[in-house]
């Protein structure tokens, strides 16, 4: 397509004179005869050049130059001017002219210097057109490496997650040798002390007192006894999963055997437990998961509080929160009360949370906690319904 092209001169004879070498060069061109008209037209139509006029009655050329500047930049414009007054073309240009031409003007210096001005103002556009296509794909680029610097974040961070469970696995693992080895070496001499004692206490001639002393024995040895079947319990690598169990009836069992404790630490009750599909499992472990999170929330409100316990099943799982108003745990320790032997109590053995987690991820389940220090903990566990093929059935090679 031809460069379009406007002639803004109040002379109708130059007007004339220039459209004509001009058209027959082969531009398109249009003509005013002032400023006024000049800048109607530039609004409607849309030009490369004009070639304008410095003087002019009513609007002069450098008031139109600069209007065309502030309203058309890409346009470029072409000054003419009288001989002898260079100082005017100076001025011109430094206003944003790209040329100028000294009237009057050979046809030859006209076509020339229009060219030229056309041809530098093509290089710019072109020139701007790939600065801008640079500055694209720069943030074309940038935006690459923001989604990539996410996603491997987002990796490193299921990398952690997965590294944390394998060492809680580890650590549970290690428990569960530690536990049950140690735990036969101890229940024997155990039993011979208790044999013994019991003997002691047989004897008619044991005096009231050595009885009384006898007594205690027994019943600190029934205390360890006690630990160290919970230490077993919480190292049992496998659960029985050849029955089923109804969950909301054994959060409503264990909830009743709470009851007396639950009147006398002043603690008011929130239940909301639905009825649930049944579950694949073992009832003493699902049962183990509800006292062990009761039991943690009531140690956490000795001054009395509200425990919500709500039981619901969602999608193909079952959903259980235990919530208290308690203490809270603080940030630093709510990675590890899951570790075995993490406690922050006197009597505590750091057990529960450890044989919890053990029992749901045995079942493929989750848990996790929410705790604002002060305020209170709740507990989300997520049993799912359908049990995954039982991790010791062996492949059969094919
Ligand atoms: N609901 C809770 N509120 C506040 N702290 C809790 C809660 N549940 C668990 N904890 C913290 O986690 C620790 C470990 O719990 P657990 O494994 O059941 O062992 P234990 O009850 O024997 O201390 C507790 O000692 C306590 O610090
Ligand atoms: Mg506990």
């Amino acid at each position: 397509m031809s460069a379009r092209i406007l002639i803004v001169d109040d002379d109708r004879v130059i007007l004339e004179l220039a459209s004509i070498i001009l058209r027959t060069d082969g531009y398109s061109v249009r003509t005013a005869g002032d400023g006024i008209l000049a800048l109607n037209l530039l609004a409607e139509e849309s030009f490369d050049l004009v070639l304008l006029d410095f003087m002019m009655p009513g609007k002069d050329g450098l008031e139109v130059l600069q209007e065309i500047k502030h309203n058309f930049p890409d346009i470029a414009v072409i000054i003419f001017t009288g001989m002898g007054s260079e100082n005017i073309a100076v001025n011109a240009m430094k206003a944003g002219a790209a040329d100028y031409i000294i009237k009057p003007f050979r046809n030859h210096d006209l076509l020339e210097r229009t060219a030229t001005v056309l041809r530098s103002r093509r290089l710019e556009m072109q020139n701007r057109e790939l600065l801008a296509e640079r500055e694209h794909h720069l943030q074309e680029i940038q935006q690459w490496n923001l989604k990539l610097e996410r996603r491997v974040a987002e990796k490193s961070q299921e990398l952690d997650a997965a590294q944390d469970e394998i060492i809680q696995a580890e650590k549970l693992a290690t428990l569960g040798h530690l536990a049950v080895g140690l735990t036969h070496e101890i229940r024997n001499p155990l039993n011979s002390i208790n044999l013994f004692a019991q003997i002691l206490k047989n004897d008619h001639a044991a005096a009231p007192q050595s009885v009384e002393f006898l007594d205690r024995i027994q019943s600190e040895i029934d205390r360890i006894d006690n630990l160290l079947i919970k230490l077993l319990a919480v190292s049992r690598a496998q659960n029985r999963v050849d029955s089923v169990v109804q969950v909301d009836i054994v959060a409503k069992d264990v909830l009743k055997s709470f009851q007396p404790q639950l009147e006398a630490q002043r603690i008011r009750l929130q239940e909301q437990i639905v009825a649930t599909p049944l579950f694949h499992g073992d009832q003493e472990e699902v049962r183990q998961i509800f006292t062990n999170l009761i039991s943690n929330a009531l140690h956490s409100m000795p001054e009395g509080g509200e425990l919500s316990v709500s039981v619901v099943p969602i999608l193909n799982s079952i959903q259980v929160k235990v919530s208290d108003t308690g203490c809270g745990i603080p940030l630093e320790d709510q990675a590890r009360v899951f570790d075995p032997f993490f406690t922050t109590r006197k009597k505590g053995t750091g057990f529960g949370l450890s044989s919890v987690l053990r029992i749901i991820k045995t079942y493929k389940g989750k848990i996790s906690l929410s705790s604002q220090p002060g305020q209170g903990t709740t507990f989300n566990v997520l049993l799912p319904l359908q049990m995954p093929v039982p991790v010791s059935v062996q492949e059969t090679p094919s």
